[in-house]
């Protein structure tokens, strides 16, 4: 057995009291989904700001209702410290995911970002080491290693944040340290490379490239790559995910925690050989997009150019170990894409 089938097999025979923020999100659906389908107590905070209930809709058909039983919804925002401490009561793990993604909507939007991914994330540490709770999983993002050119990304070394979105992320990190030396909270934090999968939003002027495409590429409207499409990324299957945020809450071993890992396949993908995986994903039971060419647009401001992971960190001292390359994550996918993009 490997460090995850491990994992899943103590949690079934022992189920444990998890906290999912961000539960009606891209993320955090499928935390809940992975969680409920292995017999374990969620709660889940969400203010669905970003999030939507239809994730939870379909969490819920998936389970069926005997799992959905698990499951309490609590609607607040982790702006709100009471709502963090209620939320915290009780719980052996949290999952913290509650935050506004989008390096965009950060230029655009700084003190909305700065609130709910900063001051949130400040709220939910004291909720949870108010709470005694054992371990606190959360969130960061593989933009705190900014304007540093060296690939692949390793943890410890980063360089300056190109957006405000990149410095909650990095403060969070921080605080998170902090906790674990002056308060004993464990924590682990997962830099996450550019998710993708089931439930993640295509709508919104913020939306992530894969859906967003997917959905041009399926109402045959324009599409659009920022520069000239040789900017890389390192695409992390949300299963690749889940994975790792289980095995992070449950890792005994003690160097493990208070740790910060990249969370990602350890590949590069440039967006015009994205485009062309996408389209051909699609072309078999879509023929009319067989054709589609994309246009370029200038870069975006804040965007770094390229990032791929050294992921080795979260192999040894987690068992991570990714089941889905971006081929396999976008074959698995590309069904649920062409069934729900269109709603
Ligand atoms: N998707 C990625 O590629 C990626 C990459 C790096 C880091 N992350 C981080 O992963 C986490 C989850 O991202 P996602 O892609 O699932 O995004 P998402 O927008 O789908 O999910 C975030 C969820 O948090 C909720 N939320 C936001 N602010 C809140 C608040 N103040 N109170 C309560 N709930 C709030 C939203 O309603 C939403 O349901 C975020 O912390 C994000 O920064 C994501």
């Amino acid at each position: 057995m490997n460090a995850y089938e491990t994992c899943l097999t103590q949690l079934r025979a022992a189920p444990k009291k998890w906290l999912v923020t961000g539960v009606a999100g891209f993320i955090g659906s499928n935390l809940l989904q992975a969680l409920l389908e292995n017999g374990q107590h969620v709660v889940g905070l969400d203010n669905f700001s970003t999030g939507h209930q239809h994730n939870l809709d379909e969490v819920q058909t998936l389970v069926g209702p005997q799992a959905w039983q698990r499951f309490q919804f609590i609607r607040g925002d982790i702006v709100d410290l009471d709502t963090c401490q209620k939320a915290c009561e009780n719980i052996d793990y949290v999952l913290h995911n509650a935050a506004l993604g989008s390096v965009p909507r950060s230029l655009k939007e700084p003190l909305v970002t700065h609130a709910a991914n900063i001051n949130g994330m400040l709220n939910m540490l004291v909720a949870a080491r108010d709470a005694g709770v054992p371990r606190f999983v959360y969130a960061a993002s593989s933009s705190t290693y900014g304007d540093h050119p060296a690939l692949p990304k390793v943890e410890d070394t980063i360089g300056k944040p190109l957006s405000p979105y990149a410095v909650t992320k990095y403060v969070n990190e921080l605080y998170a340290d902090i906790f674990a030396r002056c308060y004993g909270l464990q924590s682990i934090g997962l830099r996450y490379f550019n998710v993708f999968g089931p439930r993640q939003d295509p709508n919104g002027a913020y939306a992530a490239v894969i859906p967003l495409w997917l959905k041009a590429l399926l109402t045959q409207t324009p599409l659009t790559i920022n520069g000239d499409g040789e900017t890389s990324r390192d695409f992390c299957y949300v299963k690749n995910v889940v994975q790792v945020n289980l095995l992070a809450a449950t890792v005994q071993n003690k160097d493990s925690a208070n740790q910060i890992y990249n969370v990602a396949v350890g590949d590069r993908t440039t967006l015009n050989q994205l485009f062309i995986l996408l389209r051909d994903a699609l072309a078999p039971t879509h023929p009319h997009v067989a054709n589609a060419t994309p246009n370029h647009a200038p870069l975006r401001a804040g965007d770094v150019r390229h990032s791929q992971a050294d992921i080795d960190k979260a192999k040894t001292l987690l068992g991570y170990q990714p089941t889905h390359n971006v081929h396999q994550g976008i074959a698995e996918a590309i069904g649920w894409y062409a069934n729900h993009l269109l709603r």
